[in-house]
């Protein structure tokens, strides 16, 4: 597959006499996708079954007939507000009870059926406009499902859907339901489906097995949506089918959506997300103000390359300044151009860039595109066009397995968030660390999927954190033949929620550990480990006959191992991670490196690449590497 780049294009924002410039202008920056419609639908249907495509028909010529290849959005995350009197109750509705009600964007409930069939509605309409037009290429559905919060409503829609997802979950046995959840707790007994509400507006936190199932309801509820609009798709296109996600957004399974979509797309945004999504120090805060996180995209790229099964995009890549974050600099000179690179070294297909052009108007006019509001070049443009001029010599998209892997599961970031035990302990964030530390030795890596059996290949796995492991994901990793590192929380919770009483956790074959007793630390209270390094915010003490690879300074056993599987009970600092890691990878067999602070490395099938995240130059192994430089090399 060849690399493209893209960019995010709102004709319905612009005088129609310059969409045909706008086109060429586009095709002379290098780029081939367009992604237009996606919030469009007041411009489509301006009133009730009142139809409108005659615009949209010559935009999409427009594009076409200049080779452009156009991504059409369905409209449905900004429903037109007469909308809102067909369907007063359609809304969301907050924890605090409150309802979340037009005037931006995103405002419904998954569970109304009303607007899920509007949605259906409008969603076959376009397909059958455009379905066989042959330039639209490929279809985004709706647009960053999470996006403001939006996954978890407590309307009465959802009540009633959720309640009958429970009959079905637990095949109509309430008595069942009582058991699995332990209601017989604070006299919470229910004698019907029909008394369960909702788990928000109680004195006091309710019971987590109740979070835990409407966390689970409200991701399906979002897969229907999307397969909804998917089949229609299908009905009527062969154009690939594809969602744009978040970044750090976890609130539903993304590889259950993915399942049903060709291509996973994200929403790359790096300066934005380092101010208030990536957990940084105030000090890694002022280092990579204009760079980003060094590690918080490549997550995400490797992340979505495996909800879209080996297809996925950046559709929306920051070009400067954003309008959302607390602080929105611009970032440094060749930092778009770094972004982009960096999204090809991980698999990308394309790169496009959010937006074509800077919005004079409306929630976004702060927000940074290709072109100026007046439609000068701004200057990601030019780093676009050198990126343009790059690829021409690069090769194709070629997916390879790396020789490490980490298992995501959404599931378990949902039991964390749920009774996290500690102020901001986080699953995601868990992930995040591990990641940091294989980086900073050098690895290139996968993620998987928690459903994943077939391990062959690897040679090191991470499943850290995943708090509910079902039997034979714990066989298949112990007969893998990988190092395999668990903990903290692995296997620390049944189906339901409940802690395993026979044997305690983790309960891995071959592995002889338990927890006895576990402790969450104030995040100035770090426990010093022997040889360097620390557990901090949380700590499992451990029992059993594996050998101790990791203790305290006072002797507890930190990390256990037996044969090629590890448990560790703490959550570790970098240092102590990064011990961990230079251990099992050692085991592994694995070339580890010690990265210099701000450079990353990636592999793929067929090239090698070096970035530097730093604002001033680094000496490395492939030589001097400039501020924002990128060193890539055939292998
Ligand atoms: C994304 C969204 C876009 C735009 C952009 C601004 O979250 O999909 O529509 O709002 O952020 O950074």
């Amino acid at each position: 597959m060849k690399r493209t780049l893209g960019a995010c294009y709102y004709p319905e924002h612009w005088p129609e006499e310059i969409w045909a410039e706008d086109a060429a202008r586009m095709v002379e920056a290098g780029l081939t996708w367009i992604r237009i419609g996606e919030f469009s639908w007041s411009k489509i249907e301006p009133n009730p079954g009142e139809l409108r495509w005659d615009w949209l028909d010559r935009a999409i010529e427009t594009l076409g007939a200049r080779g452009l290849k156009v991504v059409l959005g369905t409209p449905t995350a900004t429903p037109p507000r007469w909308m809102a009197d067909r369907h007063p109750d359609m809304f969301a509705v907050d924890a605090m009870g409150q309802v979340r009600g037009f005037g931006s964007r995103r405002h419904y409930c998954f569970s109304h059926h009303g607007y899920f069939a509007e949605s259906q509605r409008i969603t076959r309409l376009m397909a059958e406009r455009y379905g066989a037009n042959p330039h639209v290429a490929a279809w985004q559905t709706d647009n960053e499902y999470g996006c403001h919060d939006t996954i978890l409503s407590y309307s009465e829609a959802a009540k009633v859907a959720f309640r009958e997802w429970l009959r079905a979950a637990f095949d109509g046995d309430i008595d069942a339901l009582n058991l699995a959840w332990g209601n017989v707790f604070w006299s919470m007994e229910y004698h019907s489906f029909a008394e369960i509400g909702l788990p928000n507006l109680t004195v006091t936190e309710p019971n987590p097995a109740h979070v835990l199932a409407f966390k689970r309801f409200s991701s399906d509820q979002v897969v229907a949506f999307n397969r909804a609009q998917v089949e229609i798709i299908k009905a009527h296109s062969v154009a690939p089918i594809s969602h744009n996600y978040m970044g750090r957004i976890t609130e539903f399974d993304h590889f259950k959506v993915g399942q049903d979509l060709e291509i996973a797309t994200w929403d790359s945004y790096p300066l934005g997300f380092l101010e208030d999504r990536v957990g940084a120090t105030p000090e890694e805060q002022r280092t990579y103000a204009r760079q980003g996180d060094p590690d918080f995209q490549a997550l995400h790229h490797d992340l979505y390359r495996a909800v879209g099964r080996g297809r996925w995009w950046v559709m929306e890549q920051q070009p400067g300044p954003v309008n959302w974050a607390p602080y929105n600099p611009a970032p440094l000179p060749g930092m778009v151009r770094l972004w982009t690179w960096e999204a090809f070294a991980h698999g990308a297909e394309a790169v496009c860039y959010f937006r074509w052009r800077q919005a004079p108007f409306a929630q976004e006019q702060m927000h940074a595109g290709l072109l100026r509001p007046d439609s000068k070049d701004a200057p990601a443009i030019v780093e676009a066009r050198a990126v343009a001029r790059e690829m021409l010599d690069a090769p194709e998209v070629q997916p390879a397995q790396a020789p490490v892997a980490i298992l995501f599961d959404y599931d378990a970031d949902w039991a964390w968030s749920t009774q996290p035990h500690g102020a901001g302990l986080s699953y995601f964030q868990l992930i995040l660390d591990h990641y940091k530390a294989l980086r900073r030795a050098g690895q290139t890596m996968d993620i998987l999927p928690p459903t994943t059996r077939d391990f062959s290949g690897y040679q090191l796995i991470l499943a850290p954190g995943m708090m509910h492991m079902p039997d034979d994901l714990k066989s298949a990793l112990a007969a893998s033949g990988a190092e395999v590192l668990y903990g903290p929380r692995s296997g620390a919770r049944d189906g339901h929620f409940s802690i395993p009483t026979t044997p305690l956790p983790p309960a891995l074959p071959g592995l002889e550990v338990t927890v006895a007793r576990v402790e969450s630390l104030r995040p100035d209270m770090p426990i010093a480990l022997t040889g360097g390094g620390a557990a901090h915010l949380y700590l499992e003490e451990l029992e059993g006959s594996a050998e101790v690879i990791l203790s305290t300074t006072d002797r507890a056993p930190v990390a256990m191992r037996a044969g090629r599987q590890t448990y560790c009970g703490g959550w570790l600092d970098a240092a102590g991670l990064d011990r961990l890691i230079e251990t099992l990878g050692e085991a592994a067999g694995l070339a580890l490196r010690k990265m210099p602070e701000g450079i990353r490395t990636r592999r793929t099938a067929t090239e090698e690449f070096w970035f530097n995240h730093r604002a001033e130059p680094v000496e490395t192994e492939v030589g001097l590497l400039p501020a924002a430089g990128v060193f890539r090399r055939a292998l």
